[in-house]
């Protein structure tokens, strides 16, 4: 299910979904999102308009689905698991969805939101796996419309709903959350604070958020471009205490935090040796996302990871019952 018709802002205006894509299209300093049930004032800024061109990528689900077939799967009974090359879009794929997913409970028609969801990957994976009702949140249109087309390809059009939406201003009710997941976002937001309320506001008492965000963990300069940004202008990486004070100052208690450097430098040597073995990417990969640059990416990131400057950092909070 795709939420992109119009929605009563905050001042009762209809926000429709297309004018938004139409702005979008022409890059422009400010953009009406829209939203409903929200904090804030509904305003796309700079930044949010340059992370979701970044994103961006024309005829998405066409070459997904070119991939599935190449991979020899057949489109017309194709599973979610025939998706996870490409849509856990973040360091470990499903193997480190698992690993956070499973230090949670996770129960049927429990209701969760994925922030910065994307392609709907852990959304589709927590309703697949644990039968929760999941709505995704995401500023960049293509992704949304993709999420909601490979959800309904494979029959999980029912459990996930794919919003658009900022992270700092969900169209999410307040305390409507049992859960909250974030997967890879936090490094193209720079108000932390911001980020931490607006989970706080749509969690319920008793709530969880988990995260799984690139981390700044010593000094020295970053070179780009990364997965989540071409340039420094739109790449906000923080140290684990800025998310922890930001947490904290949002009434959210810290209950687990766990570095992945080493799973990482295990994971892409994995990927590497795969790929020098068959010759190239899988057919269904995270290339398809980052244009002709993702070696160079994942290249800096890995680098980056390797020499001690950034690594993945889970980190699991609690809103006080
Ligand atoms: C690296 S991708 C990760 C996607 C997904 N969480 C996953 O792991 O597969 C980052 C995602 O965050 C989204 N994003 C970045 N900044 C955002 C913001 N301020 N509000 C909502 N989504 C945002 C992007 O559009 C993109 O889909």
């Amino acid at each position: 299910m795709i939420s992109h018709g119009a929605y009563d802002g905050p001042a009762g205006r209809a926000l429709p979904f297309d004018l938004w894509r139409a702005s979008l299209r022409a890059t422009p300093k400010r953009v009406i999102l829209p939203i409903s049930d929200t904090v804030g004032d509904g305003v796309m800024t700079d930044v949010e308009t340059r992370v979701a061109a970044h994103y961006g990528v024309a005829d998405l689900v066409a070459s997904i689905k070119a991939g599935l077939v190449a991979a020899g799967v057949d489109l017309a009974a194709a599973k979610p698991g025939d998706l996870k090359g490409v849509d856990e879009f973040h360091t470990g794929g499903l193997e480190a969805t698992e690993a956070l997913l499973g230090q949670l409970e996770i129960w049927r028609d429990m209701r969760v939101v994925d922030v910065g969801s994307g392609l709907g990957g852990t959304a589709r994976h927590m309703a697949d796996r644990h039968g929760a009702h999941v709505v995704g949140v995401d500023l960049t249109p293509t992704y949304v419309d993709a999420a909601a087309d490979l959800s309904a390809m494979v029959g999980l059009g029912a459990r996930t709903e794919f919003r658009i939406g900022s992270a700092l201003t969900m169209p999410v009710k307040d305390e409507w959350a049992e859960l909250a997941t974030m997967f890879h976002v936090g490094m193209n937001i720079a108000e932390k604070g911001a980020m931490m309320a607006e989970v706080a506001r749509v969690l319920a008492p008793g709530g969880r958020f988990a995260t799984f965000d690139v981390m700044r963990m010593g000094d020295g300069d970053l070179a780009f471009p990364f997965p989540w940004a071409e340039e420094a202008a739109f790449s906000f990486v923080e140290a684990p205490q800025v998310y922890r004070r930001a947490a904290d100052a949002a009434g959210l208690r810290l209950v687990a935090e766990r570095e992945r450097k080493d799973f990482t430098l295990d994971f892409f040597g994995r990927v590497f040796a795969a790929m020098k073995t068959a010759g190239g990417p899988p057919p269904v990969g995270i290339h398809l996302l980052m244009r002709g640059t993702g070696a160079e990416k994942i290249r800096n990131y890995v680098s980056a990871v390797e020499a001690g400057l950034i690594a993945p950092v889970e980190m699991i909070f609690e809103k006080p019952g």
